[in-house]
């Protein structure tokens, strides 16, 4: 007889899922083989029924911090589920929201002292802008160029990449946007004290891991509260260990009003967010008695979202995650900087901690040039996604290309990734890029994909 697990993980069905769910996606993935039945995943191992295994250096976009199933964290959960406690009471008080929002606002520190829990990034960020206009009366939202906030129509309109938003709107008005690192812009905005906020994450992950100049953040700091208006970070990719220190933030010195968290707040295996505020943020909103209920969300403060966030927690510190975050990342910058170093397509590898990219640019010499242009003016994801489909199928290594920025390929492993692997992850990449640097196998490849995309 099949054993439970069994029964779960048998029937890998993609067409029904293509059938009920989404069936661009699955054609997507088939495209790029990369439609494959995982069975087993432990820390930064992904193992598929067919017998590969491959090594995610993607994190699911920094959600596996800590690794795959991490046994503390499923422990964790077991534990919680068996005891039978208040899980969604509603009309209670979630003892295990009030534990996890101490701590996170230990470690935050400075001005953050509560915390709002939702049950995704982008809900973090549709509270904030929310607490933000409570707090300030002002309507406007101000963001930063190709910065990456969520898909929900408020988070949504903080997003300058049309890609994202085309076909939804109208999106939130009063909302505008500056180049990420332009203090003359910003302070140009601010003066109409309009905004009510400026949300920038310290490092845009989407836009091409690009980090924040050293004195930016500092200084966009004191320029909002010159003109009153709230300085919000995003952290959502760049929190909870990723970049060395708990939050991205403190690596800059500032002190943000509000901080959004989510992905690896509790582990990869519970939906969560969190926004971490000041008192005062946080009184604007729960002003009174009537107001207690005025924004609030059926899931956020769910006991095993709580729970896999405190053991979560425990896991980060207990194996010093961040510490080993950052020194990893030293270790796999340099190695890449070597080995990348003589191919004239690579531009630069960059990053803090775990959270770098590796950016690549057109090619000079003309036996490449031209198919290089070729396939970008039929797509300029093109030549990313081969990247991308090399590195998984020909090496066993899963990574994606930057959602605004298709010319840098993120690099993002578990934390607690072995250096065994980045040392393999480091030859994977010298040989696909070796590979892009000759007229050969990988261009035709190019031709294919190109032809397979845009048959229908
Ligand atoms: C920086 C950042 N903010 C917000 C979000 C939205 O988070 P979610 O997808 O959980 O809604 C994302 C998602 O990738 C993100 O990268």
């Amino acid at each position: 007889m099949a054993t439970a697990v069994e029964t779960i993980t048998s029937g890998y069905r993609p067409a029904r899922y293509a059938k009920h769910v989404n069936p661009q996606w699955v054609r997507l993935l088939d495209l790029l083989e990369m439609n494959v039945p995982y069975q087993r995943c432990v820390g930064a191992e992904l193992f598929t029924s067919d017998g590969r295994r491959i090594v995610d250096f993607l994190s699911g976009y920094c959600v596996h911090n800590v690794g795959h199933n991490h046994p503390d964290v499923v422990a964790a959960l077991q534990t919680e589920l068996a005891r039978c406690g208040p899980a969604m009471i509603q009309s209670h008080v979630a003892d295990l929201a009030g534990e996890l929002a101490e701590k996170l606002c230990e470690r935050a520190g400075g001005r953050l002292r509560k915390a709002f829990f939702a049950s995704s990034g982008s809900e973090g960020v549709e509270a904030a802008i929310k607490f933000a206009r409570a707090h300030t009366r002002r309507a406007g939202i101000l963001a930063a160029e190709h910065a990456f906030h969520g898909l929900t129509c408020g988070a949504l309109s903080l997003m300058s990449d049309e890609f994202w938003s085309s076909g939804f709107g109208p999106l939130l008005p009063e909302t505008s946007f500056v180049p990420f690192g332009s203090l003359e812009a910003l302070e140009r905005e601010l003066q109409s004290k309009r905004f009510a906020a400026f949300i920038v994450e310290p490092i845009q992950s989407e836009a091409g891991v690009c980090i924040s100049p050293q004195e930016y953040l500092r200084s966009a700091e004191a320029l909002c509260r010159r003109y009153g208006t709230l300085f919000i970070l995003d952290e959502v990719q760049t929190g909870m260990y990723r970049t060395g220190p708990f939050l991205a933030a403190q690596q800059f010195g500032v002190e943000p009003d509000m901080v959004i968290l989510a992905k690896a707040l509790s582990g990869g295996l519970v939906p969560v967010g969190a926004v971490l505020m000041s008192d005062a943020v946080c009184d604007s909103v729960y002003s009174s008695l009537p107001r207690a209920i005025v924004h609030t969300s059926t899931f956020s403060e769910n006991s095993l979202a709580m729970r896999a966030g405190l053991a979560t927690l425990d896991v980060l510190e207990q194996q010093e995650l961040g510490k080993r975050a950052r020194e990893s990342g030293v270790y796999l910058q340099k190695k890449l900087t070597e080995s990348l170093r003589e191919f004239e397509m690579v531009k630069a590898v960059r990053g803090a901690g775990l959270l770098m990219g590796i950016e690549f640019q057109a090619p000079k010499q003309l036996r490449l040039r031209i198919p290089y242009e070729a396939f970008g003016a039929i797509h300029p994801g093109i030549f990313g996604q081969i990247v991308v489909m090399r590195l998984f199928r020909d090496y066993g290594f899963l990574t994606q290309v930057c959602g605004n920025n298709f010319m840098v390929l993120k690099v993002a492993p578990p934390l607690m990734v072995e250096q065994e692997h980045m040392d393999a992850f480091v030859r994977a990449v010298r040989a696909v890029v070796e590979l892009a640097n000759s007229p050969g196998s990988f261009w035709l490849e190019a031709i294919g994909l190109a032809r397979r995309a845009f048959r229908s």
